[in-house]
């Protein structure tokens, strides 16, 4: 008998036993700086306390409990979460996963406007499920063929938007493609379109919510109010959750058996991600995130850093020419940092912990300027 894994993932060598804070702790003794966070997972720090507590209260109390029953979890999330939102009237359902709430921005929009097209752009990621999986560049490997008619646009195209279209998604920064942000008006002009045809804008916030630019959603950074938000990775700071929210407008079209999940907003998800919208609420956490921000963008000219592209929390480290990001990880993990890739060999992805301080990026420009790969 054997059981080995599906080979999903070409893993870092790095024996890691625990994880506080910003930093992972290795077997040897040795602290990492971890400024992949999970991959914008974790919101709140590594082993962070307070929600720790939250999660112990929450077992003993009511660890799980049919979606049939209404709970006191779920109704103080909606109510900490309420407040963050973009302006307007919004319905939310929860599950499990990115994948997964994207599946549903698309299903409510497809069944909503009864059309059959969706927009979608080149160096897209929005998961691994089917509806998902078609809607991601090809790079990612989806299913022999997408559950509807699928256009996929050059980033910052208008393509493809026509009568038949049921919905346009994007991620607002393209965060695996290079951290690629639209280009200026992009955003705009794509609300317009969509008005003019009735096509729905469903934005992937699935890296970009939840803080993560300084502000709670990406709609608000760039100043455009999509039909649907998706969200996930750092709603519930490590615990998985996904969640779909539609404007009232979009979800009163759609019919009421659409959506179904068994563990979406389960009550331990729903407490930590209580804890979650409750500490960005907080003061002075956002302006952290802005400060922080702030400080690892003066990494620009720093070793083989030529530019920082992004925002907030979401930055895009762009190397001089003459060395690729899989090199400065490496070096930068040899100095105890871990840096994350992307599909773009030329760009060092951070996405850390929002509980991240300019003390971190001081740390980061140190090991950059020591780094033997510049150029
Ligand atoms: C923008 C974006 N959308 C969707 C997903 C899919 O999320 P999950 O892996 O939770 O299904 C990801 C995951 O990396 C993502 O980055």
């Amino acid at each position: 008998m054997s059981l080995k894994e599906l080979p999903a993932y070409a893993r870092i060598a790095l024996d890691v036993v625990g994880a506080e804070g910003c930093e992972l702790l290795l077997a040897d003794g040795a602290r990492v700086l971890d400024l992949y966070g999970g991959h914008c997972v974790n919101t709140l720090g590594a082993g962070d306390e307070a929600l720790g507590e939250a999660l112990s209260r929450q077992w003993g109390a009511l660890s799980f409990t049919t979606n049939l029953l209404d709970t006191e979890s779920r109704d103080a999330f909606n109510a900490a979460l309420a407040p963050l939102l973009p302006t307007g009237d919004w319905q939310i359902f929860c599950s499990n996963s990115g994948a997964e709430a994207n599946e549903n921005a698309l299903k409510l929009a497809l069944a909503a406007t009864g059309r059959e097209g969706v927009v979608c752009f080149e160096g897209a990621f929005h998961g691994r499920t089917a509806a998902a999986a078609a809607v991601t560049d090809p790079r990612t490997p989806g299913f022999p063929s997408a559950p509807f008619e699928v256009t996929r646009s050059p980033w910052g195209s208008l393509d493809g938007i026509d009568e038949s279209t049921a919905a346009c998604i994007l991620e607002p920064i393209q965060s695996l493609a290079g951290v690629v942000e639209p280009p200026a008006g992009f955003l705009e002009a794509l609300r317009a379109k969509c008005d003019e045809t009735g096509a729905m804008l469903l934005f992937d916030e699935v890296q970009t919510a939840n803080g993560r630019l300084g502000v709670p959603f990406a709609a608000q950074h760039f100043g455009v109010l999509p039909d649907v938000i998706t969200t996930a990775k750092g709603a519930a700071s490590g615990f998985p959750l996904g969640l779909t929210l539609a404007q009232e407008a979009a979800a009163e079209r759609a019919p009421t058996n659409l959506f179904g999940s068994t563990f979406g907003g389960g009550p331990l998800a729903m407490v930590a991600a209580t804890e979650t919208a409750k500490r960005l609420s907080e003061p002075g956490f956002l302006e952290g995130v802005r400060a922080a921000s702030a400080a690892f963008q003066e990494c620009a000219g720093v070793g083989p850093v030529k530019a920082v592209r992004g925002a907030g929390l979401l930055l895009g480290l762009e190397l001089t020419d003459g060395v690729t990001a899989k090199e400065v990880r490496d070096a930068l993990l040899a100095q105890g940092v871990l840096v994350g890739t992307c599909w773009d060999p030329k760009i060092v992805r951070l996405s850390p912990s929002l509980t991240v301080t300019p003390a971190h990026a001081e740390r980061l420009k140190g090991a950059l300027a020591n780094l033997e790969v510049s150029a």
